[in-house]
């Protein structure tokens, strides 16, 4: 067995500051804010999760309700670690949250980073040439052509920032995100599956100098 030890994080004194990677983006798709649902408490929820891969194509509206409840950002303030730090559902180190949501949707060729802050979409104009092949790729692990497909981009110079030896943390962060989701699906009754492939090496090719590096994806989409 090889264990490869991704050392103990811990916060460094002075932190650094770190200039966030610059996303070339195209259109712009505001999500509507998620409205009242009736769902099962939390208790109930835990209860009821389940990993269910049959997947029918969700719709807009249904993305963005997901979106909305999982992920989209309560609170953020300023830091001098440059960037800023943000609440959302899914715990982060540090409120550092260095895992960014890349989505593709059935039926569209584009990719799309979701901006938690502001809840909309924006189109990555460079990933359908660094990403060509990754979605074959999920589909050869769990054949599901009608899912949305959300891959998980870390932007790990965020967190090793503020922590020393903070690799794991970025683990743990999408560990974070994978429950967070498949919890948040199971309330509005969407089916969801994590993915044990990374999303390398096409992830890491959208940016320079692996300031962006794929640490899983997930498939979401109404039960058929
Ligand atoms: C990190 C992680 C990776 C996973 N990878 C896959 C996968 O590649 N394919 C798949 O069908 N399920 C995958 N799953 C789902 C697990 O197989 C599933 O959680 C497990 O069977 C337990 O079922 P439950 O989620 O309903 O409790 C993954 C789950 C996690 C947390």
């Amino acid at each position: 067995m090889t264990w490869i030890d991704l050392g103990n994080p811990f916060p460094k004194h002075p932190h650094d500051l770190y200039k966030p990677f610059r996303w070339v983006t195209g259109k712009i798709q505001h999500l509507p804010a998620g409205l009242p649902v009736a769902s099962p408490a939390v208790l109930e929820a835990l209860q009821q999760r389940r990993t269910v891969r049959q997947f029918a194509a969700l719709e807009d509206a249904g993305l963005a309700d997901f979106l909305w409840y999982a992920c989209r950002t309560y609170e953020s303030w300023p830091s001098d670690l440059g960037f800023e730090l943000e609440y959302r559902a899914s715990p982060s180190a540090g409120a550092i949250h260095p895992i960014h949501l890349v989505i593709k949707r059935p039926h569209d060729e584009r990719w799309w980073l979701y901006e938690p802050r502001g809840h909309f979409l924006a189109e990555l104009t460079t990933a359908p040439k660094a990403f060509e092949g990754l979605w074959e790729h999920s589909q050869q692990l769990l054949n599901a052509p009608h899912a949305t497909l959300i891959l998980f981009l870390a932007e790990p110079g965020k967190a090793l920032a503020k922590y020393q030896e903070g690799c794991s943390l970025i683990w743990r962060d999408a560990g974070a995100q994978i429950a967070t989701m498949a919890l948040a699906a199971c309330g509005l009754g969407l089916n969801f599956c994590p993915l044990g492939i990374t999303g390398e090496p096409w992830a890491s090719a959208l940016a320079e100098e692996s300031q962006l590096v794929g640490v899983g994806l997930a498939f979401l989409g109404l039960a058929p």
